[in-house]
C-alpha cells in the first residue's frame, strides 16, 4: 500500500508556523508511517514546502527586490516536490541536460527555464534553444559551441554569462580558513572571474561571435550564506561589472543564483588552525547557524542595483535550500546502543550515502521522535555503512536509555540528500509526502534489482531477474 490516513495529521497540516514534526503529535504520525513504509525513510511536508516559497517571495518583495524566483532543481528534484513549486508559480533553474528534460516534462515553459552549469553538451544546447531555454554561459568555448549550432540554425541567440565577483562569502573566526576562503572565491571554476580582467577579456570575446548577444550576467557564490554584507558586497562588484557593459550594450537580466542560508544546519568553518585546536581537543567548531536575514538581504541588493542604475533590469534569483531544506526529516531507526572506546554510540540505519551534506561539514539536527524522561547523555551517532566515516554527528545529546528500535529524526533533509545521495553500501531512501492527513509514497526505496540491473554481461540472465 503506498498511502495511509493519518488521522491524527488532519489537525497538523492546517498549522502555522514550523513544519509538522514540531507540533505535539509529530510522534504518533511518524510512527505510522515508520511502520507503513520502514526506515530509513524522508518525511516531506507539502504544507512547509509551499510555505517555504511564499515566505521567500513575501521577504524579497518587502525588500524591494521584485525578482524571479527560479527553483535550483538539483536541490532537491522530486517530480512532486518541483510540480507543487511549478504551481505556486515558481520557474526552473537547472544545471544539466536531464534536469531540463525533467523541467519540460513536468511543464515548465521554455522560457521559465534557466540552463546554467559548467558543461553543456552541444545536444543539451541544441535542446535548449529549440525548447526556448534562456542558457547562462559559463565559457567561451561553451559559447563557440553554441554560437555554431545557432549559425545552423541561422538563428541570433540571446544569452547570459557567469561571472565570478572574487570576494569570499564565507567568513568564521580561523584566520586561516578565512585566507583559504579568499583564494578559492578568487580561484573558482565557475564562469569568470572580475578582479584581474578575465571577465572583461571573455564579455569581449563572446560578444564578437556572429550568432549571440550577451543580455545578462549570473553569479551563484556558494550555499548557505549566512553573511549578507559579503554577499552584498560581492554583487556590488558584479553590478559594477554589468553597468559599465551596459554602457554599450543592452543588458536585460542580473541572475545573482542562490545560496541563503538556513537556520536548521550548521557549517564548520575550519581552517588548518582551528582543525589542529579540534584535533587537540577544543570543542568549539566555529559553526555558523545564524540563518539569512532575507529582507534585509533584498534592501541591500535593491538599493545597489539603484546606486548602478539598474532598475530597468529584470532580476532572477535562485533558492534552493531555503525553499525545501526544513521541508524534509529523514527518519531512522536505532540498530544499536554501545559503549566502546570511552564513547556512547548509537548506531542508527540511515548513513551518509543518504545525508552527504553531514561528510561536507553540515551539521543536522538529529533528535528522538519519542524521548523518554531519562536524563541526556551525549551520544556518537553512527551510520549503517561499512567505514569509520560514516558518522552523522560526533555529539548529540540523546536520553540515556535510547534502544534499539527507537525512531530518530535526522531534521533537514530536504537539500542535497535525494539527488545527491548514492548506493554505496546500502540503497537509496524512500520518500513520504504528507498533505491533507496523508502519507504517500512519493519516491520509492531502491531495492537490488534496482542496483545491478546496470549490469551488462552478454549470455547471462540478467542479475536480479531469480
Ligand atoms: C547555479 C546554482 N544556482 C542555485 C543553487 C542553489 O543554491 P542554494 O541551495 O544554496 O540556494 C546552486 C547550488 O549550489 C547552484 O549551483
Amino acid at each position: 500500500m503506498n498511502d495511509v490516513h493519518l488521522a491524527d495529521a488532519d489537525a497538523l497540516s492546517s498549522m502555522d508556523g514550523g513544519a509538522f514534526w514540531h507540533s505535539p503529535g509529530e510522534a504518533a504520525i511518524l510512527a505510522k508511517i515508520a511502520s507503513q513504509f520502514g526506515t530509513p525513510t524522508h518525511v516531506l511536508d507539502m504544507n512547509r514546502l509551499r510555505q517555504n516559497y511564499r515566505d521567500f517571495k513575501r521577504e524579497f518583495a518587502a525588500g524591494g527586490l521584485d525578482c524571479t524566483i527560479l527553483y535550483s532543481v538539483k536541490t532537491n528534484y522530486l517530480p512532486n516536490l518541483v510540480r507543487a513549486l511549478k504551481a505556486e508559480g515558481c520557474a526552473a533553474d537547472v544545471v544539466s541536460g536531464y534536469e531540463m528534460e525533467l523541467a519540460l516534462e513536468l511543464g515548465f515553459p521554455g522560457d521559465q527555464i534557466t540552463f546554467n552549469g559548467p558543461h553543456k553538451t552541444a545536444a543539451e544546447l541544441e535542446r535548449a534553444i529549440d525548447a526556448g531555454v534562456f542558457i547562462n554561459l559559463d565559457s567561451i568555448d561553451e559559447a563557440r559551441r553554441l554560437n555554431r549550432i545557432a549559425k545552423d540554425r541561422d538563428r541570433s541567440i540571446d544569452v547570459g554569462l557567469r561571472l565570478n565577483p572574487g570576494v569570499a562569502i564565507y567568513r568564521g573566526a580561523d584566520p586561516t580558513y578565512n585566507k583559504m576562503a579568499e583564494r578559492a572565491a578568487f580561484e573558482s571554476k565557475f564562469g569568470y572571474t572580475v578582479p584581474g580582467g578575465a571577465a572583461e577579456a571573455a564579455a569581449a570575446e563572446i560578444s564578437a561571435l556572429s550568432h549571440l548577444r550577451i543580455i545578462g550576467f549570473h553569479c551563484h557564490l556558494g550555499s548557505q550564506i549566512t553573511d549578507v554584507d559579503a554577499f552584498a558586497q560581492s554583487l556590488e562588484r558584479l553590478f559594477a561589472f554589468a553597468a559599465a557593459f551596459a554602457v554599450n550594450n543592452p543588458l536585460e537580466r542580473m541572475n545573482i543564483g542562490g545560496g541563503f542560508g538556513v537556520d536548521g544546519i550548521r557549517r564548520e568553518r575550519l581552517g588548518p588552525l582551528r582543525g589542529l585546536l579540534a584535533f587537540h581537543g577544543c570543542d568549539n567548531l566555529d559553526a555558523q547557524s545564524e540563518g539569512f536575514p532575507l529582507r534585509d538581504f533584498a534592501a541591500a541588493v535593491s538599493s545597489l542595483r539603484d546606486q548602478h542604475g539598474l532598475s530597468g533590469v529584470q532580476f532572477y534569483c535562485e533558492p534552493g535550500r531555503a525553499i525545501v531544506s526544513d521541508a524534509m526529516a529523514l527518519l531512522a531507526a536505532v540498530s544499536s546502543v554501545k559503549e566502546t572506546g570511552g564513547a556512547s554510540w548509537v548506531i542508527v540505519d540511515a548513513g551518509l550515502n543518504l545525508m552527504p551534506t553531514i561528510a561536507m561539514h553540515e551539521d543536522h539536527g538529529i533528535r528522538e521522535v519519542a524521548p523518554s524522561d531519562a536524563p541526556k547523555t551525549r551520544f556518537r551517532v553512527g551510520g549503517p555503512l561499512c567505514y569509520e566515516g560514516d558518522i552523522l554527528s560526533a555529539a548529540k545529546s540523546l536520553s540515556d536509555d535510547i534502544a534499539e528500535g527507537d525512531l530518530v529524526l535526522i531534521e533537514d533533509s530536504g537539500a542535497y540528500t535525494v539527488s545527491r545521495a548514492t548506493n554505496f553500501i546500502r540503497p537509496r531512501a524512500a520518500v513520504v509526502a504528507l498533505e491533507d492527513g496523508e502519507a504517500s509514497l512519493c519516491w520509492r526505496r531502491e531495492e537490488f534489482a534496482d542496483v545491478f540491473s546496470f549490469s551488462v554481461s552478454p549470455g547471462q540472465p540478467a542479475i536480479g531477474s531469480r
